[in-house]
């Protein structure tokens, strides 16, 4: 436990960043969900039978086996996190002159294929930017759009890219249907598909809840259909993988796995292991057969929707429907007094720390501002992401939050917006320093 004095004196010596906190300075950590996870009982024992041979590790084959039960993919290249299996396929496909489209890249994704000199191009639908808009399947990809994009410059389209759930977007599911109508447009074109999988579990519980037509199938069938669609995946394990790190890129076509492992090979390791042990690749192996459990699921999605109900009802304005790992305030909304570019989601993040220890996370102009021309326009959204870790706290827990972010709300007025004082050149929001207006 810590004293709201005790957290405003942590914040300031943290450049009002909270990435840059301790977190034993933090009492509930919705930062993210990638990794904050508990592994099972069966995961741990999963850890114990880990086998380090450097090569052909029995444990490798064992992961193999169960990425492959879900997404049968020719190559399958394992890495540490799922940045890594980005920086790889970018490395391999991307380039000055390239283009990538994805229904909203997440940050590492856009920063690995901007830093090949490619360009990274969302096109989510447009109800995707209207955070009160119910829409049920926000994480669409914008057809029209992509048939644009590609006519016009399909020639530099290495692969699209769809992101499961859209993560940037709010946590917002892709319809099945959706996903086959990008993939038409992409056979059209001769182009490859992609998906970024991180929340695949979680995209398929969604279908499988609000698809017509899908009710009756099983989360596997699902997710084994999705798969079926594209021609490739980058996956971080840390979210629907259930594991506290990992990752993996797979792909059917044989010249760029190659490629993909000669580099795989210079900054991870082997093929056999990429970048884990043994004991990481057998835990990853357990989590892929406990996160398509259907009562997993259930519980998993209900409890985000739990807390997104509970911040309604308190009058806080969120980005709906509400998502599956996490819930998004609306910081714009909550706080217009506050200009994009003073950073309203900064504002509130600090405050909902301040005033409860909580921890969340900007997305919105801080995370997304900056440009690679140097420019800095205000991003689409402002929104604070509260991510929901795995398997980890408790109602009592998430009723304290609702209460933080309720009492935070009732002096909205008062709160003001920030400066960037310092910042990296890529990736702003992981160690940029702020000063309060
Ligand atoms: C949609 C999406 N893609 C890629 C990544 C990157 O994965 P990692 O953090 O394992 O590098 C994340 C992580 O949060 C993500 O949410």
């Amino acid at each position: 436990m810590t004293t709201e004095e005790v957290r405003r004196a942590a914040i300031r010596e943290a450049g009002f960043n909270l990435f840059n906190l301790h977190a034993a300075d933090v009492l509930i950590d919705l930062l993210t969900d990638s990794g904050t996870g508990a592994m099972s009982r069966d995961q741990w024992a999963a850890v114990q039978r880990g086998d380090e041979s450097y090569a052909g590790s029995p444990s490798w084959y064992v992961f193999l086996d169960a990425v492959r039960e879900l997404f049968p993919f020719r190559h399958v290249i394992p890495t540490h996190q799922g940045r890594a299996a980005e920086k790889i396929i970018f490395t391999v496909i991307g380039g000055p002159g390239k283009v990538v489209p994805n229904n909203t890249h997440f940050d590492t994704t856009r920063a690995n294929i901007e830093a090949t000199g490619a360009e990274a191009v969302d096109l989510p639908i447009p109800e995707a930017m209207e955070p009160a808009n119910p829409h049920p399947f926000k994480g669409n990809m914008d057809l029209a759009a992509l048939d644009a994009l590609l006519l016009a410059r399909g020639d530099d389209v290495p692969a699209v890219f769809v992101t499961v759930t859209n993560n940037s977007g709010g946590g917002q599911p892709v319809l099945l249907e959706n996903l086959r109508g990008v993939r038409e447009r992409c056979d059209r074109h001769g182009v490859p598909l992609f998906l970024d999988a991180c929340r695949f579990a979680e995209n398929a519980w969604f279908v499988k809840q609000r698809e017509p037509g899908h009710a009756e199938r099983t989360v596997v069938e699902i997710v084994r259909e999705m798969a079926s669609l594209v021609d490739g995946m980058t996956m971080s394990a840390k979210k629907d993988g259930l594991a506290n790190i990992g990752g993996w890129l797979a792909m059917n076509d044989d010249e760029w796995a190659e490629r993909a492992r000669n580099l795989l090979v210079l900054t991870e390791g082997f093929p056999t292991y990429g970048g884990l042990a043994g004991r990481d690749l057998e835990a990853i192996a357990q989590g892929l057969r406990e996160v398509v459990q259907e009562d997993y699921l259930r519980y998993r999605i209900r409890s985000t929707g739990y807390l997104g109900e509970g911040l309604l009802a308190a009058g806080i304005p969120c980005m709906q429907p509400i998502g599956g790992h996490a819930v998004y305030l609306d910081a714009r909304a909550l706080l217009p007094q506050i200009e994009p570019l003073q950073y309203p989601g900064q504002s509130l993040a600090v405050a909902l720390y301040e005033a409860g220890g909580v921890r969340g996370c900007e997305i919105g102009t801080v995370m997304f501002g900056r440009h690679p021309d140097g420019s800095e326009r205000a991003a689409p959204m402002d929104l604070v992401r509260l991510a929901i870790p795995r398997r980890t706290y408790t109602q009592s827990h998430i009723d304290y939050v609702i209460e933080v972010c309720a009492a935070v709300g009732g002096r909205r007025e008062r709160l003001r917006g920030y400066r960037i004082v310092e910042e990296p050149r890529a990736l702003r929001h992981f160690t940029a320093r702020f000063e309060p207006l």
